[in-house]
């Protein structure tokens, strides 16, 4: 699914790029690209940084065993 038509990235680029370690929107943009254009998916973008966070917070004491 795209989620930055401006940009054509998809949920999966933004969701690797935070597992590399992106931490904000900025941060996304600086990476992919994603946001950088009109604006318009910053709302997405936040609202999938905070879900993928979360997740890899309920991951990490799996990875840590
Ligand atoms: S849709 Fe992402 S910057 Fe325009």
């Amino acid at each position: 699914m795209i989620v930055c038509l401006c940009e054509a990235v998809s949920h999966r680029t933004i969701d690797d790029v935070v597992c590399d370690g992106a931490e904000s929107v900025r941060e996304i943009g600086r990476r992919c690209g994603a946001g950088t254009g009109c604006g318009m998916c910053k709302v997405d973008l936040k609202a999938r940084l905070r879900a993928q966070q979360d997740r890899l917070a309920q991951d990490e004491p799996l990875l840590s065993k």
